[in-house]
């Protein structure tokens, strides 16, 4: 399917975009990333980078921040939807799950996973087909149907907002940072469910993710950002092999392993920086 040589569809252009907070603040500083149909690709970077000012912009959340787009372009399926709401960005089939997993806490599961229909028109049969599809995918949902969501766990938290995204029927998923938080075991759970999803479903993903590791193990392609620039982008294959990825990202080097923060006080100079 993503062999290089098919010609994939665009779903998502972002040309260029420049994200000022707060009249000021200059965040992003020229992104440009594409997300083609049927893929998942990875939006990497370190705590600030600028991975989910991104991802606000590209669903327009940035106003409630006091963020805004001050240049570049932002297309999907060739339209400009910067000036569409949330609801309406939606209706064209993408939608955001933000990062810190939010459900509604005093309401169910199963009625956070209903929340995520409204938006449709296809009546109450095909909705609760899709609840199915959903449980099916993440069968402890489906166990703790009746719990409040406030008092499920953490990766309860995170697939309930994967799975209220679902229901929308989304052809696009931005996900911010599913990682966080989470022990090792349910992260690789939750990313093989996002494969499956990918996979089965035909969902494409935009996944902001600090994990590096984890995010290049599942993605097809990967953009780095770093201080709201991406400085380097390909396929997840060749970004886990790169030297300096290895070495500033994954914690390795030619040396064998490496902690993050020997990396850190290592101060070679980033190859992609000269
Ligand atoms: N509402 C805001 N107002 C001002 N600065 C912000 C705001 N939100 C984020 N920033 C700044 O923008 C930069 C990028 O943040 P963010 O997009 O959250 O990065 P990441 O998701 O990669 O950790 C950081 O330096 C952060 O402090
Ligand atoms: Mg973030």
């Amino acid at each position: 399917m993503l062999d290089a040589g098919h010609t994939q569809e665009t779903l998502l252009e972002v040309n260029n975009i420049e994200v000022i907070y707060n009249h000021v603040i200059l965040v992003l500083k020229g992104v440009s990333l594409t997300v083609p149909k049927g893929g998942i690709t990875a939006l990497l970077g370190g705590n600030g980078a600028g991975k989910t000012t991104t991802l606000k912009a590209i669903s327009n959340l940035l106003h409630s921040e006091r963020g805004e787009v001050t240049k570049g372009t932002i297309e999907y399926r060739g339209q400009r939807i910067q000036d569409l709401s949330p609801s309406d960005l939606v209706q064209r089939g993408v939608i955001q799950v933000m990062e810190g997993r939010h459900c509604f806490e005093h309401l169910t599961v199963e009625e956070n996973l209903m929340t995520g229909a409204y938006t449709r028109k296809d009546g109450s049969a095909a909705v609760s087909a899709d609840l199915e599809m959903v449980y099916s995918y993440f069968p402890r949902l489906k166990e703790r149907r009746k719990s409040q969501a406030g008092y499920t766990s953490g990766g309860e938290q995170q697939m309930c907002a994967i799975g209220r995204a679902l229901m929308s029927r989304p052809e696009t998923i931005l996900l911010d940072e599913p990682s966080m938080g989470l022990a090792p075991q349910l992260v690789e759970e939750i990313f093989t469910i996002v494969k499956n999803l990918n996979e089965k479903e035909g969902v494409s993903f935009l996944l902001a993710e600090q994990n590096t590791n984890v995010a290049l193990r599942y993605a097809h392609y990967g953009y780095i950002l770093e201080s709201g620039r991406v400085v380097m982008d390909g396929p997840a294959k060749e970004l886990s092999e790169n030297p300096d990825v290895k070495e500033f990202y994954l914690g390795m080097s030619e040396e064998g392993r490496k902690s993050y923060r020997d990396v850190r006080s290592y101060r070679r100079r980033k190859r992609w920086l000269s």
